[in-house]
């Protein structure tokens, strides 16, 4: 059939993949996001742990690589993300230091933040300015040695140097959140937390709603988590902000192994899904965490439990086309 980004862009959606460097040198690789992607994100090269390895290093190397495969084949690129506001996956010497005041924090998260935006700027078109601010199990705003001085003014800072320096990209909250693994605290705090930027004027377009499943039989369960997660939608297309899917797999860790009845129920949730959200006309683009099984990030950070490949993505580890492919081309 046709590729994903024309049935999606039918609907008025970018479509696309994360894609790491390393990726690039996979010719089949490369060749299901040509043929399937509008728009790619770097999976990890934008990030500060790659860039800024350490207090002296400035590694744009595997950025640009990535820059420069999307600009000569015709591939918009989204940013992600200037400020990854977790400790877990912040630097080292990062976490390690100790500012004395709000402005001199201030100042080292603006030269990290404009270093990064300048380079890639205009041909970048969105940005995940930062990333799961909120904890997913308290709802509260996390502390970093970053915030030590400046509490949420270091989020509205972030948010205007991108603007300073990117004024024509769309700006954006990222979260951890899908709709049958969001804790009730994890939704209200994001909801405040959007709230509280909205009302001091931050430049903030939308949520992005990173919608990493983890997946169960559907049952009253996950039916009341779908009212819940419209809800929760609808109150944040309620404040004027877009939506953006930017993270979609499945983890089927649940699931017992038998590929067939492992790959309907993915396709059957991932049809559900994509049905739910795409009644939202607020609902501007749709990113998978990459294309191929067996380079999906949850075979390493959250293995089955009985050894066995996950089916998280679209295409399996023979780079054919699954069920869930099917599943996304029908619901667009
Ligand atoms: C993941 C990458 O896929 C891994 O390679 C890396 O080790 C850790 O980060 N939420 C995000 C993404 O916002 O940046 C994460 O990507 C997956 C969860």
């Amino acid at each position: 059939g046709p590729p994903l980004r024309t049935l999606a862009s039918e609907k008025g959606l970018r479509f696309g993949s994360a894609m790491s460097s390393g990726q690039l040198d996979d010719a089949k690789y490369r060749e299901i996001m040509l043929f399937e992607c509008g728009t790619m994100v770097a999976e990890n090269e934008h990030k500060w742990y790659t860039i800024f390895p350490d207090p002296d290093t400035v590694n744009f190397a595997p950025a640009d690589r990535l820059a420069t495969f999307a600009g000569e084949n015709g591939l918009t690129m989204r940013g992600h993300t200037l400020l990854w506001h977790r400790e877990m996956w912040s630097p080292e010497w990062v976490n390690a230091l100790e500012f004395s005041s709000a402005s001199e924090t201030a100042d080292f998260v603006e030269q990290k933040i404009s270093l990064i935006v300048d380079r890639y700027a205009p041909a970048i078109y969105a940005w995940d300015v930062v990333n799961e601010a909120i904890d997913d199990e308290t709802g509260e705003f996390r502390q970093t040695s970053l915030s030590a001085k400046m509490g949420e003014q270091l989020i509205d800072h972030a948010f205007h140097v991108a603007k300073a320096h990117a004024p024509d990209a769309t700006l954006t909250y990222n979260d951890f959140m899908s709709w049958e693994s969001t804790s009730a605290a994890h939704r209200t705090g994001v909801l405040r937390f959007l709230e509280r930027l909205k009302a001091r004027g931050v430049p903030i377009d939308g949520l992005g709603l990173q919608s990493h499943s983890n997946y169960e039989m559907p049952n009253e369960f996950t039916r009341a988590r779908q009212r819940d997660w419209v809800a929760f939608c609808d109150e944040v297309v309620g404040m004027g902000l877009d939506i953006y899917i930017t993270e979609f797999d499945v983890n089927d860790t649940r699931l017992k192994p038998d590929i067939a009845y492992r790959d309907a129920l993915i396709a059957s949730y991932t049809r559900d899904y994509f049905d739910l959200m795409l009644a939202y006309p607020q609902l501007k683009e749709v990113l998978v965490w990459g294309m191929v099984d067996d380079q999906n990030w949850l075979q390493t950070f959250l293995p089955r439990t009985d050894d066995v490949e996950k089916r998280p993505t679209v295409y399996d580890s023979d780079y054919k086309a699954k069920s869930m492919r099917r599943a996304l081309a029908d619901a667009f």
